[in-house]
């Protein structure tokens, strides 16, 4: 029997994945979400007093509680953490405390409990930058060059992860995926909140000259590969994920104007993000070739579906809007 102990699971890509599982395995989930101001309970409620999901409110930085919850479990994914590059400026201590000690905890108890597989999900940023044309792409080989305080720590628990298999013969494999977007995200990052903004003719920040890329893979697209990895991965090894669909910031504000059928005025160019990186793009050939995964879903669908999403799940989105959001959205941009 598969029991995994998911972490952050009501989060945007936790809460995608548990109900993935749910629905394309047999698996057990045991949710462990500390419930900051990304994770919400919403999420899971198609899911709530299931037979093979329950849920846990607690802290990954808390000892006693992992080390319980890991002897109950199989299996670790590991998703929680603090995500937003912009909050990374605002506030990285939090960064650290959650991504990087809250990691070794896990780590620890993991090892501790004898845990079968311990999958890390991290993320393309651990890498820096690529130039807007030199054509490359990441991929398990790129050396690490992290350049904000979230990717920083992304790549702290990553190096603490290897640290563990060499060092205690942990059991792992990790997922280094790009920008990922689909149902739950939430409305601070590009996606979601320029769809906000737009259905209310609001402004689209656009930040510096728009023309930093991402390689958007839609979130489902996402969960399968994880799941793949658990079952086929081989142990210690590292799988790049993407979606082939490499965007600029104008391009995404475009696409969500012209399905929403608003003006191109709302493009509003704003003050560039601190040490924004240029461009992100992964090459996906090793999971593609070791375990038969590529991206299902294209952009244009992943876009129109999410587009829909938003649109018809509104009141999730407000109520997120109307409250923590403001506060730190009056603080980014002086309350515009
Ligand atoms: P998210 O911010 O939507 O959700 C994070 C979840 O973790 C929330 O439910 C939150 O309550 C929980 N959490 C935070 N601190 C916690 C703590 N101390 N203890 C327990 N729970 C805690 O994030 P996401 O976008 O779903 O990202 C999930 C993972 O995927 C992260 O590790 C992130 O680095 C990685 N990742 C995300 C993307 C992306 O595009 N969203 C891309 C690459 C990698
Ligand atoms: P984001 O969704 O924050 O993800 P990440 O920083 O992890 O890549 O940002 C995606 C891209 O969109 C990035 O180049 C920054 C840009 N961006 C804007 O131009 N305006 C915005 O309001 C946001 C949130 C992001």
């Amino acid at each position: 029997m598969t029991k995994i102990l998911v972490t952050g699971g009501a989060g945007f890509i936790g809460a995608n994945f548990i109900h993935w599982v749910l629905k394309n395995r047999d698996w057990e989930i045991l949710n462990l979400d500390k419930l900051t101001y990304a994770g919400n309970l919403e999420n899971l409620k198609a899911v709530e007093g299931g037979s093979r999901y329950e849920f846990i409110q607690g802290d990954i930085c808390d000892g006693p509680l992992v080390n319980d919850l890991m002897r109950k479990v199989t299996h670790v994914v590991h998703f929680a953490a603090e995500s937003h590059v912009d909050r990374s400026v605002l506030e990285p201590a939090v960064f650290v405390e959650t991504n990087v000690l809250g990691t070794q905890v896990l780590l620890q108890a993991a090892s501790k409990n004898k845990i079968k597989r311990f999958h890390h999900v991290s993320t393309d940023e651990v890498f820096g930058a690529l130039e807007l044309s030199d054509g490359k792409k990441f991929n398990e080989e790129t050396p690490y060059n992290p350049h904000s305080p979230y990717s920083a720590s992304k790549a702290s628990s990553d190096h603490l992860v290897r640290a563990y298999g060499d060092t205690f013969g942990l059991e792992y494999t990790m997922t280094n995926c790009s920008n990922n977007y689909g149902p739950y995200q939430f409305p601070e990052k590009i996606i979601p909140l320029f769809v906000a903004n737009a259905r209310e003719n609001k402004p689209l920040p656009i930040y510096g000259d728009g023309k930093a890329v991402r390689d958007y893979l839609y979130v489902d697209d996402h969960c399968e590969a994880i799941a793949l990895v658990i079952e086929k991965g081989k142990p210690q090894e590292t799988y790049c994920v993407g979606g082939d669909s490499e965007k600029n910031s104008i391009e995404i504000a475009e696409t969500i104007l012209e399905a929403l059928g608003k003006t191109r005025n709302l493009m509003t160019f704003v003050k560039d993000r601190p040490g924004h990186d240029r461009r992100y793009a992964i090459d996906h050939s090793k999971i593609t070739k070791e375990l038969g995964w590529k991206p299902r879903v294209t952009f244009e669908e992943g876009i129109a579906k999410t587009i829909r999403w938003n649109i018809d799940n509104m009141a999730w989105v407000e109520n997120i809007l109307n409250g923590e959001y403001q506060k730190y959205y009056k603080k980014q941009y002086g309350g515009k």
